[in-house]
Order: structure tokens, then sequence, then C-alpha cells
């Protein structure tokens, strides 16, 4: 067993904290605030590979691996999660989905421009009614012959107005239940494609979510992604690696609130000393620590199952549930730390406590979570 990273892992983290610091810090409170995040950085992540983290070369990406993935989410969440969950979203869901499970055209197609970050990709699997319970989907896409119709709304997109490429999962036989899910992709601008306002949200106000309504919006055949049926399972496995991307988002959340944190604690001083001298803090802060390397753990050894070929769903539900429960635990006693500095905005960790929140929420909530992970124990 070692726990140390190699050579080329430290310089990818670096790059990626560089990064975060030089561009993404300046400005993220002004774009959280007015819920913005520039096309150019997009492009700047793009640039730098981010978007394309583990795709092939082949197809524009950086062929990276797993575990190079989680460092860069981990140091970007550090600085500006409303960045990294486009980050996460682009990679996790979109390019590994077409390039695991797409044909060579919708590749060459699709995959090399989002993988360069040229263009951007979203994932609609979530509908009013259809959140948790992912197999109750009420869009439909009826099959024409040619090509399929698709109905229906699908909400809380991730980079649902900023996208060229959405990968949408729709019903086309009730009967069928979950085996007559499909998955395609729609291009932005197709007749019938209509997105709705930007929603005003707790947390990750930099990224914008929107809901998307679809009224007889033709998709050619080619567009489908895999065999009639297979959209279900389509989203399923490309979820399980997607946790993977939010569990490190939610570790990099609570350790860049946690070296806040341990910063504040060494300059403030009350009662004639740095606070971090008081066993009050020093504790909390110990306890920040030992519970943010757990999570940290247990990123890794999904990210590294991945890597491995093994199975990760398992590995990849624990560690989003127990990093996100650490980041929304942690940025609350960082916020703590701070005492009333930390409720002020030019602090962050206001702003990390309120990110922090929907780590226990998208790509499977933490009762979700529960579910695979409980399933999985029980069924050896
Ligand atoms: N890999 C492959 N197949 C899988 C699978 C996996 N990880 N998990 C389930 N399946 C298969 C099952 O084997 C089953 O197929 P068979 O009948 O052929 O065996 C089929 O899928 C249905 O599975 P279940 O019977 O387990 O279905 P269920 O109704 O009990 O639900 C669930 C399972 C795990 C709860 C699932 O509904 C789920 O994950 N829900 C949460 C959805 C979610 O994460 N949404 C997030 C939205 S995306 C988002 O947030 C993106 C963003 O913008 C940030």
């Amino acid at each position: 067993m070692d726990f140390s990273l190699t050579e080329e892992h430290i310089m990818i983290r670096d790059a990626a904290r560089d990064f975060a610091q030089t561009e993404l810090l300046p400005g993220v409170i002004e774009r959280d605030n007015a819920q913005t995040f520039p096309d150019e950085l997009v492009k700047k992540m793009g640039a730098l590979g981010f978007m394309g983290i583990m795709v092939d070369p082949k197809y524009g990406g950086s062929g990276m691996d797993a575990i190079s993935y989680v460092l860069i989410m981990e140091e970007l969440s550090k600085i500006d999660a409303s960045a990294s969950v486009m980050v996460s979203v682009n990679n996790s869901l979109v390019c590994y989905g077409l390039e695991t499970y797409g044909t060579e055209e919708q590749k060459q197609k699709y995959l090399t421009k989002l993988a360069s970050g040229e263009s951007i990709g979203a994932f609609c699997l979530s509908e009013p009614e259809a959140g948790s319970d992912a197999t109750s989907q009420k869009t439909t896409a009826i099959d024409k012959g040619d090509h399929y119709v698709i109905n229906g709304t699908k909400n809380w997109i991730t980079n649902g107005g900023r996208s060229d490429v959405y990968l949408v999962i729709a019903q086309t036989d009730r009967d069928k239940a979950h085996k007559g899910i499909n998955a395609f992709i729609v291009e932005k601008g197709t007749p019938g494609f209509d997105i709705g306002p930007k929603e005003d949200k707790l947390g990750i106000r930099g990224s914008d979510t929107h809901t998307l309504q679809f009224n007889d919006v033709k998709v050619p055949k080619e567009n489908r992604i895999g065999e009639d049926g297979f959209g279900f399972k389509f989203a399923m496995k490309t979820l399980s690696g997607g946790r993977i991307g939010i569990a490190a988002q939610a570790l990099g959340i609570a350790a860049g609130a946690y070296e806040l944190a341990l910063k504040y604690s060494k300059e403030r001083k009350a009662f004639g000393t740095e606070i971090c001298n008081h066993q009050a803090i020093a504790f909390k802060l110990a306890d920040m620590y030992t519970e943010i390397e757990a999570a940290r753990m247990l990123v890794m050894k999904a990210a590294w199952d991945k890597d491995q070929g093994n199975n990760y769903d398992m590995s990849s539900a624990m560690a989003k549930l127990y990093a996100s429960k650490v980041a929304m635990e942690q940025t609350v006693e960082a916020v703590q730390i701070h005492g009333g500095n930390g409720f002020v905005k030019e602090y962050h960790v206001e702003r990390m406590m309120r990110d922090a929140k929907i780590t226990q929420i998208y790509e499977g909530t933490s009762e979700i979570q529960k579910i695979v992970i409980s399933r999985g124990v029980i069924k050896g």
C-alpha cells in the first residue's frame, strides 16, 4: 500500500491550485452575488485540459486518470465550487458517458469539442416528479422510425443555459418500465427545445441551473446512446463516476474552509493570545483535520477503484455520502471559528457553507447513497 502521490499527480494538483488561486479567487464573491461565470474562465479551464481530464487524447482529452481528476476537483473546489461543478458534470457525466457508450461518429462529432472545452455539456435526468426516483421518467421519446420525438420537462440542470450538448434521458416504452428508457444527444437550438430562466439558488450561484422544456423535439436516431432501452443503465453507470467528482468537490469545499479557519485562528487574538491557542478552537481544528483526511481517503479509494477497473458503485457512494457530510459540518465550524467575520461575505466561509449543502443533494441525495451502499452491503 502506498499513500503517496506520484510526481505527475503533484504537478497536476499544483497546476490546479495555481489556477484556482490566480484565476478563480479574484471575483469569486462578485460572481456568487451576480450569479455569473464568464465563458473566458471556462475556456481557460479547457485550455488547461480540465474539461476532458480522463478523455483519450485522440478525442481531444487530457488522458489522465481518476486520481488526477479528484486532485483537480479538490483544488478548484477549495476556491470556487461553481467552477468545479461545471468541470465535474462535463467530465464525468457528459464526456465519460459519450466516450464509454457513444458510437465513433458521436465521439467525433461531440466528444472532441466537449473534452477540449470548445463546447460544454449537460446531463438531463431529473424532472419535477423524478428526482431521487429516477425510473419515474415522464419525459417521453417516441420512436418515429428514423427519429425520436421528445416531449417533457427537465429540472435543476447544471450548465443548463450555457451548454451546447445535452444528454437527455426519456421514456420510449412505458410498458417496459426502466428497460424502456433511452438516452439521447440533443443539440442546443433544436426546434422545440427551450431553456427556462436561471434558478436563484442558495449556493453554487455562479453555476447556471435551469429548467428545460422539450416540445415535439425531433432527434435523429443516430443520437440515441447505446442499444434501445439502455438509457437507465447509462444514467446509473455514468452517475457512479459523477459521484466521485462531487465527493471530490465536497472534499475541496471542506478543505478550503478548514485552511481559511486555520489561518484565521493563527492571526485572530482573543483573551491575550491567538485563538488557536484556546482549546475550544484547537479541538475544532483537530476534528476538522481528522474528518477531512478520512473523507480524502474515501475519495481517493473511489478514484483508485475506477483507475483499477474495479466496480466503484459502492466506493463512489460512500465517498460522496461521507465527504458531503464533512463539507456541511466543517464549513459550519469554519464559520464558527471566524465568529462575526464568518458571517460576512469577504471572509469566504459563509459562501462555502452555502455551497456545501448541494453536495448532499445532487447526483443522488445522501439518502440515495445509503440505498446504494445498503443494497451493496446486503448483497455482499
Ligand atoms: N449500474 C448499472 N445498472 C444499475 C446501477 C448501476 N450503478 N444501478 C441500478 N442499475 C440497474 C439495476 O440493475 C436495474 O436493472 P435490472 O432490472 O436489469 O437489474 C435497474 O437499473 C433499476 O435499478 P433499481 O431496481 O435498483 O431501481 P430503483 O428504482 O430502486 O432506483 C436508485 C435505484 C439507485 C435509487 C436510482 O433511482 C438513483 O440513483 N436515483 C438517484 C438519481 C440521481 O442520482 N439523480 C441525480 C440527478 S443528475 C445531477 O444531479 C447532475 C447535475 O446536474 C449535477
